[in-house]
Parts: C-alpha cells; structure tokens; sequence
C-alpha cells in the first residue's frame, strides 16, 4: 500500500491540536489564510496578533524553505477572525502528504469556512507576464496520477466523504468578488484567471515537461496548493486560491533564461502589497455580505 498511510493523523489527533491551539488564543477564525513564498507580509496585517511557532504546535511540521517564516498568526483582518500560515509545507522537503495538509483539518476543527491560499508559481499561458495575479480556477494534480493524494488511506466521515467531488473546488462566487474588487482596486491589467499544475518539485521542470502541461490546459505550474485544496474541500470548507507569476515557465530551447527561487522570492517581494491587499479586500467585503464567509 502507500506508505504514507501510516503517517496518517487520526481525527482525535486533529482535534487535541486544534483544541491546544483554541486554549492559546481568544480568536476563533472563520478565515483560515496560506502565504506561499515570499507571500507572508499579510500575517502582518492582523490586527490582535498571537503568533505560534510551528515547531511548538503538536503534530506540525516544521517550515524548511527560505522565504516561509513558520508561524500561525491568529488575529483580526479588516474585523474578521482569521488565522494565517506564515508559510506552509510541500512534498519536496519530505513530508507525507498527511502532514503537508494537516492544517486544513486543524482549520476546520478550529472553526474556519473559508479557506484563501496564496503561491508562486511559473507561468505557462504565453498571454501571462511576471508579475500578474491569477485567480485559480481550476488545477491539475500530476502527483494525484501516480496516487500522491492527501486522501488515501482509511476515510473518517467526521471528516468528509470517501470520494468527494473536486469539479466545484474553487469557488464561483469567491472568484466573481476578486474580479470585482480587483477592478476597484485598478488591478485589472495584472489580473488573470486559469488553471494551475501542481508537481512535486523541488526541480524545476524541462522544456518538454512545460510543453506538456500547456498542452494539457494548464496556465501555471507550481509546488503546493492542491493537496491543501483537496483536504480543505473534503471537510467542506469554500476555497479560494491565487498564484503570483513570479517567473515565465522556459519553454524555449534557445532561451538564456533559468528558472531559480531568488527570481521568486524578488517577484513576491514586488507584488506582495498588491496579493495582500486583494485579499483583505475580500476579507472585508465578505464582512459587509456575510453570506459570503
Ligand atoms: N515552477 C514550479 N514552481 C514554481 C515556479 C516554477 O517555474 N515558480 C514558482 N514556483
């Protein structure tokens, strides 16, 4: 069998780290937040912040990527309880797949809705530029074909059903509002929308291996999001996620250009204002229409 079913955490694992967490702070979020590389500037925007550092939480990973601080803030964003991973967990640095999206289940026991993801990813839409935000609307999971998926192993229905449907996993109404404040915020020529690739990394792909994907429909390839997607959707939470095209996928053989994690990082650095004002614009809206957490 896979041998990461063995690492799998059980429900009452989940919920003594949730309830170690609710034990630490006032807040009870209905937002839960992921900051992708060089994306965690947002957690400095919640207002009545307690921070926890991951290596302190029972049963969590720890972050060892350059670019992801390794914390949960929780806190108030435009009035709305939130929590926020100030960096998150891939199958590159080693962990099962269990413990890479953990956080989701924690979420969800700690009381969240609404889950809003942020990453870096290379763009494969020959229309995209460096530096544009695109809403995902959809996502490829490579790992998934060869059975790397979060949900193998036993099923708790406490959780969600055995085979949940992934055709709605990114929210209609959720996408509608980032276009809508998007436009109001003028963010309307660096605003995409499309599909993303997730593989395991942490190499970069080939030529061919972004050819590839392009043909399949993909318009941006990445190293995370959808297995926290997957999770976030079976317990039943909303999702919304946006990639940051830190750097144009090589797809040409003459091409000089390398694709390389500080040309990430600086992207993320220069459009880090804009991803985080997008999102508490959102935050905030759905505030005015509740209906919308
Ligand atoms: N490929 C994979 N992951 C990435 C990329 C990329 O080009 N850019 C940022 N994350």
């Amino acid at each position: 069998m896979f041998p990461q079913v063995t690492n799998s955490y059980t429900y009452e694992d989940c919920k003594a780290t949730a309830d170690w967490l609710l034990a630490r702070t006032d807040v009870r979020p209905l937002i839960g937040i992921v900051c992708g590389s060089g994306l965690g500037g947002l957690a400095a925007m919640l207002k009545d912040q307690v921070a926890i550092h991951y290596k302190d939480i029972p049963n969590f990973p720890q972050s060892t990527v350059q670019g992801h601080a390794g914390r949960l803030v929780f806190g108030q964003l435009k009035g709305q309880p939130c929590v926020c991973m100030q960096g998150r967990f891939h199958l590159y640095e080693g962990y099962a797949i269990h413990k890479i999206t953990l956080p989701m289940r924690i979420f969800k026991l700690l009381g969240v809705h609404t889950v809003m993801l942020t990453n870096a990813a290379g763009g494969l839409n020959q229309d995209f530029k460096v530096g544009d935000i695109m809403i995902m609307k959809d996502h490829i999971n490579m790992p998934g074909f060869s059975g790397i998926n979060p949900l193998t192993g036993p099923n708790d229905q406490r959780f969600g059903m055995r085979f949940p449907c992934m055709s709605d996993a990114y929210d209609r109404e959720l996408r509608q509002l980032a276009v809508d404040v998007g436009q109001e915020l003028g963010f309307g020529d660096f605003l995409k929308d499309g599909v993303y690739c997730a593989l395991g990394g942490p190499s970069f792909e080939t030529i061919a291996e972004c050819w590839m994907m392009h043909k399949l429909g993909a318009d941006a390839v990445g190293m995370s999001t959808v297995h926290e997607v997957i999770v976030a959707r079976h317990c039943g939470m909303r999702v919304f996620a946006l990639s940051l095209i830190t750097n144009q996928a090589v797809m040409d053989y003459d091409s000089e250009e390398k694709a390389n994690h500080e040309e990430v990082l600086q992207t993320g650095r220069q459009r880090a204002k804009q991803m985080e004002q997008l999102i508490s614009s959102m935050v905030n809206r759905m505030d005015n229409n509740n209906n919308k957490i």
